[in-house]
């Protein structure tokens, strides 16, 4: 997987995707990330990078040219890319879907914006899609293009060490994980579940089913509607439901 990143802040990126599971698939050879200083691709002795929006109001906007240079370097030293995406909270939601898709694209560019946005033109003439990864604003591009990394990365195989772990990943089942525990078995007075220090494997199983469940069904239902449930599971929910319903008829 190779991904190129544009950006005024190149050491940021540099520095978020060179350490753990990232930082391992680079070393390794699985992932290959390029990232380029936006300020590379000017023309002027200041290296300018920005200018005032035409029409007034606050902030800089980031020029389209140095996007448009820096675009044409990758093709030329790093090959076609499959996706020019623009990071930006205007773009469309990243999901577990969305890093399965670009995983196979095999090749991509992030753009990175800054300051107040970036000239529109570099939508219509440099990015071919516009992710954002949430509605919230950040400060930049760079911390949101480091997640789509981080998220696409573990799906390329033999990036995270169990391949199994990535299989079970939570939203591949748009399930949320249960709870895990590990020692002390006491703290505070509060006690680790008897069922997962009692030995016995098949309710430990169905223990941590009924509470993933649980959870899922109390913070994103949401995700349940389209969750994939085996009969164990949908056994559970059918039960959690009837039992929510009880509670709420009671006075
Ligand atoms: N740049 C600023 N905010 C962003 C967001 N939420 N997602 C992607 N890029 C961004």
């Amino acid at each position: 997987m190779k991904f190129d990143v544009v950006t005024v802040f190149p050491e940021l990126v540099e520095q978020v995707t060179s350490v753990g599971v990232v930082g391992r698939a680079r070393e390794a050879g699985l992932l290959d990330v390029a990232v380029h200083d936006l300020r590379d691709f000017t023309t002027d002795r200041h290296r300018t990078v920005d200018d005032a929006p035409y029409g007034g109001g606050p902030g800089m906007v980031l020029k389209v040219e140095p996007f448009l240079r820096a675009v044409e370097h990758v093709r030329d030293r790093r090959g076609e890319p499959a996706a020019v995406i623009l990071m930006s909270p205007q773009g469309e939601t990243f999901t577990h879907e969305a890093a399965v898709r670009l995983t196979g694209l095999g090749h991509v560019v992030l753009l990175c914006g800054r300051y107040q946005g970036v000239d529109e033109r570099v939508r219509g003439q440099v990015a071919t899609e516009e992710i954002s990864i949430g509605d919230y604003v950040l400060s930049g591009g760079e911390l949101a293009a480091a997640v789509v990394i981080d998220a696409v990365s573990r799906q390329v195989p033999g990036v995270v060490g169990n391949s199994e772990s990535v299989a079970t990943d939570s939203f591949v089942r748009r399930m949320l994980d249960g709870p895990t525990y590990t020692r002390p078995a006491s703290l505070n007075g509060q006690e680790v579940p008897e069922v997962l220090v009692s030995g016995d494997h098949a309710g430990i199983r169905r223990w941590r089913k009924r509470e993933a469940v649980k959870r899922t069904l109390r913070r994103r239902p949401d995700l349940l509607r389209r969750a994939r449930l085996d009969d164990e599971e949908r056994e559970c929910l059918r039960e959690l439901e009837t039992q929510g319903a009880t509670r709420r008829a009671e006075p």
